[in-house]
């Protein structure tokens, strides 16, 4: 009988985790190997530190008089040529992160499969694409397509992808890469969890593992070789980001900004949004859930919220910036998460549901990047017009928001076009067929009549 390797054991047993190796005499070969390579990609010794300090925040606020409004500017055009000269020299990338397993929404497959259009039933996966496949036509540059995905969404992205033909773009300018994971542990004893014999319970380690990911595949200096500078990030769950908008990067590039990000202003207290703010004389986000009450409730003289600069994901970070917060010393940090977790108990051979609680899980986040930047930037932009997360299937940020926000803007952009849509009709417009309202009008007849259901494509 082949027994596990002796500095394994011996590992596991200093951290009081040798419970993973039950049943390995049951186990076959491939499957002790797998068994043997995943407990080499864990840090027990990092675990054991996490576990310890479950119960402290993450990070504390500072007093008071430290945290201020964070300046946000208005959207204006007048960086567009800089944005436009990055984009036709190929210095922007855009990233999109789909590692996400997203729970909340109940979709069987990863959420960029979702079927969220609103006529075409085009996917977010669709409709990103053919966002950069526009860009690249309009500036004569193909823009490098980064899909960030983790091991619970990555063959099924790659397969979509290539099913579809990469949807019009070429297959070398889309650079998929899987983000890390982390184990989960069981919230009473700190041991690891099993998903099945032999298997640990992991996890993506957060939207933040985008930035380790990105150095620790190798593909931040392979995108600094071609000549990338910028990567426009944004998450997969919003069909309506303007990828790569050139006011945004162009202002980015201008103010020299380490990470721009956009904000949408919050009006109501009680909605749950992270929110920028200077802290410590830097740029951070509180979240809602940290946020003090009296600061939420706080309103300036002309009666809005103080803090109303909320986070929807979408920023703009600088090559140079992104080598530093991974590779330096300004590592981020773990946020502990509290989650239910059905697994396998070795002891008993049995599955393992529970009605609360039960496991710890350990996800880094981007936005806490931010304070890292020495130069930042915030530009204001709305929900009507870039924001429209699907979270949920059904309440608030759900497909029917979601689709309503899409319909919405493209009745909009119809009406900028002098085009009448009827009440209730359905509209959509795909993005390798107008990216924006003057490309639309630019490309539409006038006199132009929507009375039924309509996918400009
Ligand atoms: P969310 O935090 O909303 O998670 O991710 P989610 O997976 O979409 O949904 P829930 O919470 O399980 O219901 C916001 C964005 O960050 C990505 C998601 O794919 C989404 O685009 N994400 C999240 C990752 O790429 N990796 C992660 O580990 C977590």
């Amino acid at each position: 009988m082949i027994s596990p390797p002796t500095d394994l054991v011996h590992r596991l047993r200093r951290h009081q985790q040798e419970h993973v190796l039950i049943g390995w005499d049951r186990m076959t070969a491939a499957e002790r190997a797998h068994l043997v390579d995943q407990l080499a990609g864990v840090d027990l010794t990092e675990l054991e530190q996490l576990y310890a300090r479950r119960d402290e925040p993450h990070t504390a606020l500072p007093p008071r008089d430290l945290i201020a409004p964070l300046t946000v500017e208005q959207p204006t055009d007048a960086a567009v040529a800089i944005g436009e000269e990055a984009m036709r020299n190929g210095e922007v990338a855009a990233l999109v992160v789909a590692g996400g397993q997203g729970s909340r929404l109940g979709f069987d497959k990863p959420k960029g499969l979702f079927p969220i259009g609103p006529v075409s039933g085009a996917t977010l996966f669709r409709i990103h694409a053919e966002k950069v496949m526009a860009l690249g036509r309009r500036y004569g540059k193909p823009v490098p397509f980064l899909v960030m995905t983790s091991h619970a969404t990555h063959a099924d992205t790659v397969e979509y992808f290539e099913g579809e033909h990469y949807f019009g773009l070429m297959p070398e300018q889309v650079q998929f890469f899987q983000q890390g994971t982390m184990p989960a542990l069981d919230l009473a004893t700190g041991k690891l969890l099993l998903e099945k014999p032999g298997e640990l319970f992991l996890s993506p380690n957060g939207h933040g593992g985008t930035l380790t990911a990105l150095t620790d595949t190798g593909l931040l200096p392979e995108l600094k070789a071609a000549g990338v500078k910028h990567v426009f990030y944004f998450q997969v769950d919003n069909p309506l980001v303007h990828v790569c908008d050139p006011a945004f990067v162009g202002r980015h590039i201008e103010t020299r900004a380490e990470v721009s990000s956009k904000v949408v202003f919050k009006d109501d207290p009680a909605e749950k949004v992270g929110i920028l703010a200077e802290i410590d004389r830097r740029c951070g986000i509180i979240e809602y859930s940290d946020m003090p009450a009296e600061m939420n409730e706080e309103r300036t003289a002309d009666g809005t919220l103080a803090f109303r600069a909320g986070n929807p994901a979408i920023h703009c970070f600088s090559v140079e910036f992104l080598e530093r917060v991974t590779t330096g010393v300004d590592r981020l940090a773990y946020h502990v998460a509290r989650k239910k977790v059905e697994h396998y108990d070795p002891a008993t051979g049995e599955t393992i549901t529970s009605e609360s609680v039960n496991a710890l899980k350990f996800e880094l986040f981007v936005f806490d990047a931010l304070p890292l930047a020495d130069r930042w930037l915030a530009v204001q932009t709305t929900r009507e017009d870039e924001f429209a997360p699907l979270k949920n299937a059904t309440g608030n940020d759900s497909i029917d928001s979601c689709r309503r926000l899409m319909t919405d803007r493209a009745r909009r952009w119809l009406a900028s076009a002098g085009v009448a849509v009827a009440d209730g009709v359905a509209v959509e417009i795909a993005p390798s067929f107008a990216l924006d309202a003057a490309e639309l009008a630019d490309k539409l007849p006038p006199g132009l009549v929507v009375d039924e259901p309509m996918y400009l494509s």
